[in-house]
């Protein structure tokens, strides 16, 4: 019996090709970032599987062109690179890869959150740039973090992970979500209106998926409820926050600054007016981007993959009710 071909379209960690070896027919991209459309679209030709990542458009066109996809896996945990609706309608299944990147990212949300408040990134290029002259009382003076207010908005698992650490901090800590309202959450976090989340937290973080709802959920009504001396955070996706909005309210000091793992087109353009701002920290998208996660994700998705291949329903399954049907 022949193995079902699959492509996979991006370079993922051995840990994940291990698991397709043998159960699968795979072709792989082995280079940075992701095939252009026209060769990408030739190879999914006649695959049944797809594994997939941010880099790579899943739409209609693209599903149009696969006509024997059984199930896209996405090797990460957001899934706004998917129409989901398309792929369901056509009765393939759409898996992601969470829990094995949540301590990573929030993780990072915490390095971001520090380094924003405490100037990291200016404080280096200050040392580096051969400014320093003297201790002085009021050199490079940030926020303080411990005993601050937190404000999470998305209260799923990385929004969770990240009040854990708030704690540590002796943070308090506000929470939003649509999906759940329990008035306080055993990590002591608190829920709030979003309105009121913005006016009294000391830093605002971002962990909702990005969808229609979610869309610019931070724009310039949100950024002026924010206090002046507060920073916001996204290691989620770039949209759910109006770029020129959040300009505006670091250049004009609206809010205290920003830290930025994401943005509305990546990789931004080094000229994106953003990264002019002193007040404004930025990293390349690498929320996920730590040895254990990026194995797990790569064996993740390779599961997943292989679990709806083998006839079996996988353990991450966006879309169930392709399964029930
Ligand atoms: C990365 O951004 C992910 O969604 O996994
Ligand atoms: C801000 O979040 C941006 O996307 O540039």
């Amino acid at each position: 019996m022949s193995l079902p071909k699959v492509y996979v379209g991006l370079p993922i960690q051995e840990a994940g090709l291990e698991i397709l070896r043998g159960r699968v027919d795979y072709r792989i991209w082995e280079r940075e970032g992701a095939p252009d459309r026209e060769e990408l679209l030739r190879e999914l030709k006649d695959v049944e599987g797809l594994l997939s990542g941010l880099p790579i458009r899943v739409d209609e066109e693209l599903l149009n062109a696969a006509s024997r996809l059984k199930v896209v896996s996405n090797y990460a945990v957001g899934y706004d690179n998917i129409d989901v609706a398309a792929a369901t309608k056509r009765g393939i299944c759409v898996t992601n890869t969470p829990d094995v990147l949540t301590p990573a990212t929030a993780d990072l949300t915490f390095a971001l959150i520090l380094a924003s408040a405490r100037r990291i990134i200016e404080a280096n290029a200050f040392l580096r740039s051969g400014e320093w002259k003297v201790w002085a009382p009021e050199l490079l003076v940030g926020r303080e973090v411990a005993g601050s207010t937190l404000g999470i908005i998305g209260f799923g698992k990385i929004g969770q992970a990240v009040a854990k650490r708030a704690r540590g901090f002796d943070m308090n800590i506000l929470y939003f979500d649509t999906a759940r309202r329990e008035p306080e959450h055993s990590s002591g976090a608190k829920y709030a209106s979003l309105d009121e989340l913005l006016k009294n937290s000391d830093f605002v973080t971002l962990h909702c998926l990005l969808n229609e709802q979610t869309k610019n959920i931070i724009g310039e009504k949100e950024l002026r409820l924010m206090k002046n001396t507060a920073i916001l955070i996204n290691a989620a996706r770039g949209p759910l926050v109006d770029p020129s909005a959040l300009y505006r309210a670091c250049s004009e000091k609206w809010i205290w600054g920003a830290g930025l793992d994401v943005f509305v087109k990546e990789p931004v353009s080094p000229d994106d007016p953003l990264l002019t701002l002193p007040n404004v920290t930025t990293v390349p998208h690498i929320g996920s981007a730590s040895r254990v996660a990026r194995d797990g994700m790569a064996r993740r998705s390779a599961t997943n993959l292989t679990a709806v291949l083998g006839g079996h329903r996988p353990q991450d399954l966006v879309n169930p009710e392709v399964w029930q049907a």
